[in-house]
């Protein structure tokens, strides 16, 4: 019935339009790198001299040119966001000797990274280090972890050089770890990442920046984040309050919870508190609880952000899509249950903001359609920054209340954000696809 109403609201032939869009581009990565600057530990610009000379360092050391030079453009105005333009796809000739990789692997090398030993699926019988291959994304989940060659559904993501024999890969009782492939002809060529000033350069993408900014924490506050793993967010939030306060992270899956630990410590972030728990369960009826950790009385908290479990059809480059009806189905009635939860653990006066990285309705406007509907408490607000565009029809919110909203909707410009457009402007537009709500509980 939604989607009747969607077809209504824009028109077929839009619609359809629209949607092969949205399938182009997921299926590119986007055209920079977003870096988010840890600015609670040194002014922006002496973060965007550092990044630069490191990144320098490490070009001239795979570059064959003798003059290197590396673009970082700050955000207009996002303050703690560095942006670093991507240049691809280019013209890379593929080779006979091919190594293949997992989905998830893949899509972060045409990112930027390179290939690590664990996401390496094929090799070749009698690839040594050194060897040059071409590496492959398995698209289907197909390709046997050992096989030798592999002729199933994949995807040219570049050249690298092998920095380990087939046999350190498959043939160990110790999983291997580290650089397993280095790329050196990326389909993207994009800066890598992996070690570069840890403490003060975290990649994120941009609308997940955006986040941190519109949740708005002050110094002193506590915040609660429900769904916190890997603990972007969670430090972004904390670093934003100057690491003055409590920021409560919540995490359901157990071995996700180290990372958010060592995410804050890199960060040097001391007013994180991480906890393993099911947030759906995260309210006490007990209101003079003594113990730190969860379940916590009701309106515990001046801010709480729920990041929700959903469908990911926003992430790019997503190369391949494996999802079943029932899966996809299955995240609105999970977000509501942490809804729930969100409300009654925030304090009265208290602000929420609803987020996900996907671009179903179902999952974005028809659950703020819900929630305003189910809590009278609840207010919709504006957000600051807004730098996306506002929400879709369909779900029966107002003109008013759609332009609170604020969607990252790639496909509506994929045709004007060419390689041509000045960075800046590309930068806000050509995101993953991601939906952010601000409510005040009244
Ligand atoms: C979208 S991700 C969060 C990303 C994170 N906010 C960040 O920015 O790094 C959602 C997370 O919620 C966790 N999760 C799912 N159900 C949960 C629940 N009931 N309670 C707590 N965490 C849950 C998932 O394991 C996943 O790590």
């Amino acid at each position: 019935m939604m989607f009747s109403m969607v077809l209504a609201a824009v028109g077929h032939q839009e619609a359809e339009s629209r949607f092969q869009r949205l399938l182009t581009c997921l299926s590119h990565p986007p055209s920079y790198t977003c870096v988010r600057a840890s600015t609670h530990l040194a002014p922006l610009e002496e973060i965007r001299q550092k990044l630069g000379e490191e990144l320098k360092k490490q070009q001239m050391c795979t570059s064959s040119e003798k003059e290197v030079s590396v673009q970082i453009l700050p955000h207009p105005l996002i303050p703690d966001v560095l942006l670093l333009p991507v240049d691809g796809p280019r013209p890379v000739e593929q080779l006979s000797s091919e190594v293949v990789v997992g989905t998830q692997c893949g899509s972060a090398v045409l990112r930027g990274a390179n290939v690590f030993v664990p996401g390496i699926l094929a090799s070749p019988k009698f690839m040594k280090a050194g060897d040059v291959v071409s590496v492959f994304s398995d698209l289907e989940g197909r390709c046997t972890r050992g096989a030798t060659s592999f002729q199933g559904m994949r995807v040219f993501v570049g050249n690298g050089v092998a920095q380990i024999d087939r046999s350190g890969i498959f043939c160990t009782d110790v999983a291997a770890k580290g650089v397993g492939v280095r790329m050196v002809e990326p389909l993207y060529q994009s800066p890598s990442f992996d070690g570069v000033l840890p403490n003060l350069a975290f990649l994120q993408n941009l609308p997940s920046v955006v986040v941190g900014h519109v949740l708005g924490p002050l110094p002193g506050e506590r915040i609660l984040d429900m769904c916190a793993a890997p603990g972007g967010k969670t430090c972004h939030i904390a670093a934003l309050m100057r690491d003055q306060g409590e920021v409560v992270a919540l995490e359901k899956i157990k071995n996700k919870i180290d990372r958010i630990r060592q995410n804050a410590k890199m960060l040097q972030l001391n007013s994180v508190k991480v906890y393993c728990f099911n947030s759906t369960k995260a309210v006490s009826s007990d209101s003079a609880q003594e113990h730190e950790g969860p379940p916590f009385p009701a309106e515990s908290f001046d801010r709480v952000l729920l990041d929700a479990p959903c469908s990911g059809l926003g992430q790019r480059p997503s190369m391949s899509c494996t999802w079943s009806l029932k899966e996809l189905c299955s995240y609105q009635p999970l977000q509501r249950k942490l809804f729930h939860a969100a409300v009654q653990l925030l304090k009265k006066g208290g602000v929420l903001v609803y987020s996900t990285c996907t671009v179903t309705l179902a999952e974005n406007e028809e659950q703020v359609a819900w929630a305003l509907e189910t809590f009278p408490c609840l207010t919709l607000q504006p957000q600051e920054p807004h730098i996306g565009s506002e929400g879709m029809l369909g779900a029966g919110l107002s003109p008013e209340q759609l332009r609170l909203l604020q969607r990252f909707s790639p496909e509506l410009t994929w045709d004007q954000t060419g390689a041509a457009a000045p960075l800046p402007y590309r930068a806000d537009r050509d995101t993953i696809g991601f939906f952010i709500a601000k409510f005040l509980k009244k």
